[in-house]
């Protein structure tokens, strides 16, 4: 039976941030970031905004009301939840008003979370082949001030509908995994943001590339591929990937850089960010039916994973291409002292939060310790 990508999204905030702006603004020269990291812009979310709303907003794309009847499982992959034990896939559920009789689970790995997401899916389906899963991966990539971090930073969330016989992509079964103990980037529960040894953090994601990827030749012999996607924190780190597995493959090179057009733009979604280069590349690479995709998933602390996967016969008929790029279109340019206010608000308790974004779900403040949504999708 074939499993997969029956229809996938990404949802944005509206605010960005230009990263030559943000170089000036730290006396940094400007070639660091865009050469040395390859970035361009980076989304900046206002605090209406949080993993829930973005989240619920990318699976409001691609849900019919049949999918929201079908569906029987909702699964969200983060490593910035909003809350220790309620998983954001129970609000999303409800702000969507998918069928009660749905599991509705969050899963926790780092950036991988949304790969494990994936598999947990394709497993559900496998015993229940007239399921449907819902897998959103949503994030809000804050490093903080004046750290290092800052320039690799980012907002959004990517939604997959997932079930048999998919219109756009077939997982296969083949895959390899690793788990290194590492302590390269964590977030302990007394602290906001993520705590990161950046060397250590770039060598692992390599480190675990050659692992993961040498140990599938072994299992499954060497394969061509159309195209290599991988885990975007920033995008030069990709094509280092690549470079060191694949040489300078023109071909792969050339796709590589189709894949990053979306993530270059927006900065690391930590949980979407490899999804996030995949509707880049279904949506601007020109690849034909069952042509073969492969994918490297990493999470740090760490986790990584090489699999596969080949698209199916007019994919191209099932993205959302045009509401993609009128969404990165339609953005607004905020200054680096409008950024510095907007991405650190504080998230005041008994305060009414303004919709500045004008979104159709979003979150209203946080009332007697509730975060309260308002959404205006009735279906
Ligand atoms: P940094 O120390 O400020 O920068 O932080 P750098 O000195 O490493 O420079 C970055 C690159 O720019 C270098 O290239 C420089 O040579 C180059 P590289 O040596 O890496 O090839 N450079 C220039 N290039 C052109 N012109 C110039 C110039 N100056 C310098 N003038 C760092 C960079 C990424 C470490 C930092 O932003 C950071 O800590 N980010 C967060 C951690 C991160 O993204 N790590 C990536 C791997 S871990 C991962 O992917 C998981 C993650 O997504 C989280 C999760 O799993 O949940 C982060």
């Amino acid at each position: 039976m074939n499993i997969g990508i029956d229809k996938i999204a990404f949802h944005i905030p509206k605010y960005y941030m230009d990263i030559v702006d943000f170089a000036k603004a730290r006396n940094v020269e400007s070639d660091k970031f865009t050469i040395g990291l390859g970035q361009k812009n980076m989304s900046v979310n206002d605090r209406s905004q949080d993993i829930v709303t973005l989240g619920a907003i990318a699976a409001s794309k691609i849900l019919t009301k049949e999918d929201k009847e079908q569906i029987d499982m909702v699964i969200v992959g983060t490593e910035t939840g909003i809350d220790q034990s309620k998983a954001a896939a129970v609000y999303i559920k409800s702000l969507l008003n998918i069928n009660d009789y749905t599991r509705c689970i969050e899963i926790k790995q780092a950036c991988y979370g949304a790969t494990a997401a994936l598999w947990y899916a394709i497993s559900h389906i496998s015993l229940n082949p007239e399921s449907k899963v819902l897998v959103v991966a949503s994030d809000i990539a804050k490093y903080g001030l004046n750290t290092a971090g800052e320039s690799t930073q980012g907002a959004g969330a990517v939604a997959m509908l997932i079930s048999k016989d998919p219109k756009i992509l077939n997982v296969k079964n083949n895959y390899v995994s690793c788990t290194n103990d590492v302590m390269d980037f964590y977030r302990p529960n007394d602290s906001i943001y993520a705590l990161v040894d950046g060397k250590l953090s770039k060598d692992m994601y390599l480190d675990c590339l050659n692992k993961v990827y040498t140990k599938y030749i072994q299992k499954y012999g060497k394969k061509e591929y159309s195209a290599m996607l991988f885990h975007i924190p920033y995008p030069k780190l990709g094509k280092k990937g690549l470079d060191m597995i694949e040489g300078n493959n023109e071909k792969l090179s050339e796709n590589f850089e189709k894949s990053i057009l979306y993530n270059s733009n927006i900065g690391n979604l930590y949980t979407g960010s490899l999804f996030l280069s995949l509707i880049s590349l279904l949506e601007n690479a020109d690849l034909n039916e069952n042509e073969n995709i492969a994918l490297y998933s990493y999470g740090s602390g760490a986790v990584a994973e090489f699999f596969e996967a080949s698209l199916v016969k007019d994919y191209k008929k099932h993205l959302l291409k045009d509401m993609h790029i009128s969404m990165l279109n339609n953005r607004e340019k905020i200054s680096v002292k409008e950024y510095e206010k907007m991405f650190f608000e504080n998230l005041d308790k008994d305060v009414e939060y303004k919709n500045i974004s004008n979104e159709k779900i979003y979150l209203s403040g946080i009332f007697d310790n509730k975060r309260k949504y308002v959404s205006d999708i009735n279906e």
